[in-house]
């Protein structure tokens, strides 16, 4: 299999990546280090510094490596940020995605993997399944909406079978200690926590409190890195093996309140500081997945579903990011 990864240099990404290269993928890398790092780039893949809307790039790139599969994760995902920068958001998560489908057009292309987020559901109650109705709520969910109706579009028009995931929240590091979170840009919870760990006056800002659940604060389900890195190597042979499409949820079906995660914190830090702020803009109350579609498509077990061993894990990371 000769991969294309766009946001290859990216947290999710490279872990990706990390477990192609395990597997002895040929593996090509398409990042503009925008919210990518350097350091997160394996030494082994191929990589190409360049916007995934250069088109003539792409084409010529995915031609001369005969690439079979894209893995398109190039995007970004402030959800704060969308709801202000709409159209930085819109030229960088959709009017890119067309790009990239438009260069594979007519090419060795076979199958797409993107990367969807499971804020496309908006508010939901209880565990959210696949055949929930969209409900897109802030701007980068709607970018996140479109994208899976460009995928889809395209890949009727060119018969590529196209995998769609919508991740869930992902947190931890790879358990090689090579490689995790560096972006602080996003505002994710658990990376927060990580870099206040090291802090000797650790501070949590929790943003709103008055939120319909069971203790005011949002609700989530945190998958680890590693295990959805995982799920794209089997959605890849899913799809080489079988030739057909699909959507599916991929968090662990377990959802933890903002509060839940900041106690878990406080068994390790006792002394951190809570402040509790007002509503994000973007933000929805809660969601977490159904995931009986997902296990009967795969028949897998994660290998570090454990809520402490995924915030332990980006804990370790942020030590050896900091030494
Ligand atoms: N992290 C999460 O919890 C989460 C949850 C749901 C969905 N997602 C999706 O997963 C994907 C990867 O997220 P991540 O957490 O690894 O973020 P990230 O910022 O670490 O990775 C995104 C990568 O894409 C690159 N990039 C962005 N725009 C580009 C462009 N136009 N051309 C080339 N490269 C570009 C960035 O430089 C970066 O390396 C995104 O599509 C995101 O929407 C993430």
């Amino acid at each position: 299999m000769n991969i294309l990864i766009s946001g290859g240099a990216g947290y999710i990404g490279s872990h990706i990546v990390e477990q192609l290269i395990q597997k002895k993928t040929n593996v090509v890398i398409i990042d503009n280090l925008k919210t990518g790092h350097k350091k997160l780039i394996n030494k082994k893949a191929k990589f190409i510094k360049a916007n995934i809307s250069n088109k003539g790039l792409l084409r010529k790139t995915i031609n001369k490596y005969s690439i079979n599969s894209i893995i398109h994760l190039a995007a970004y995902l402030n959800v704060s940020e969308a709801e202000i920068k709409k159209k930085k958001y819109y030229k960088n998560n959709i009017l890119a995605t067309k790009l990239l489908l438009e260069s594979a057009k007519n090419t060795t292309v076979k199958n797409i993997i993107f990367s969807s987020s499971c804020s496309v559901y908006g508010n939901v109650k209880g565990a959210v399944s696949e055949k929930k109705k969209i409900n897109p709520q802030g701007y980068y969910a709607y970018t996140k909406y479109k994208g899976e109706e460009l995928i889809k579009k395209y890949s009727k028009k060119n018969k590529f079978c196209y995998g769609i995931l919508r991740y869930f929240n992902v947190a931890g590091a790879s358990p090689s200690g090579l490689i995790g979170e560096i972006e602080t840009s996003h505002g994710h919870l658990i990376k927060n926590i990580a870099i206040q760990s090291l802090k000797k006056n650790p501070k949590i800002n929790i943003y709103g409190h008055d939120y319909e659940t069971k203790d005011g604060t949002c609700i989530r389900d945190y998958i680890h890195v590693s295990d959805l890195a995982d799920i794209h190597i089997k959605s890849l042979v899913y799809l080489n093996k079988n030739k057909k499409s699909f959507i599916l949820n991929c968090g662990y079906g377990k959802g933890y309140s903002v509060k839940d995660i900041v106690n878990i914190f406080k068994k390790i830090k006792s002394n951190v500081k809570i402040n509790f702020l007002s509503r994000r803009p973007g933000d929805i109350a809660q969601v977490y997945s159904n995931t009986k579609k997902f296990l009967k498509t795969f028949k897998w077990n994660p290998r570090f579903n454990d809520i402490k061993i995924i915030i332990k894990s980006a804990i370790k990371w942020e030590k050896k990011l900091k030494k």
